[in-house]
């Protein structure tokens, strides 16, 4: 089955916004397979957002999502990669609509609330740098 990696930014965190993102993606109908509070390091920052290092924003970038703790999860389902895109918004919060999470509650493109992985290979090799296997449940709904 289909998984993705999202992290909720240490803006999401401190506006506590946590529950509210973890509803939505409960209540469209995928499974959350592993979930987890941290404080993220340096070096963590510099391989998420490696494809970024030439940018000038990429300083910035790694200092604001090692300020303060990041919700680290990893939810399963069907076309689940999209699908928690589109839930998510454009990048640019002034430019996602309203009903998707950046739309709904940002302005910033640098606290823009939440990460989701862009395709299905970059979501297995975010979910490896981020989570160990055991970190992560196996599970299907059965009720
Ligand atoms: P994210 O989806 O986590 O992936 C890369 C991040 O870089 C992006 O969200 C933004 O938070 C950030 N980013 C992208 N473009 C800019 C920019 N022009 N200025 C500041 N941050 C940016």
């Amino acid at each position: 089955m289909e998984r993705t990696f999202l992290a909720v930014k240490p803006d999401g965190v401190q506006r506590s916004l946590v529950g509210e993102i973890i509803s939505r993606y409960e209540a469209k109908g995928f499974t959350l397979v592993g979930l987890k509070l941290m404080q993220v390091s340096r070096e963590l920052a510099e391989q998420h957002y490696g494809e970024h290092k030439e940018r000038p924003f990429f300083p910035g970038l790694v200092d604001f999502i090692t300020s303060g703790p990041v919700v680290a999860m990893v939810w399963e389902g069907k076309g689940v990669v999209a699908a928690a895109r589109k839930v998510i918004g454009s990048t640019n919060p002034l430019e996602s609509d309203p009903g998707t999470i950046r739309g709904d509650f940002g302005v910033d493109i640098g606290r823009n609330i939440i990460h989701g992985s862009d395709a299905v290979e970059t979501a297995q090799r975010e979910i490896d740098l981020w989570f160990k296997s055991e970190e992560l449940a196996a599970w299907e709904p059965t009720l």
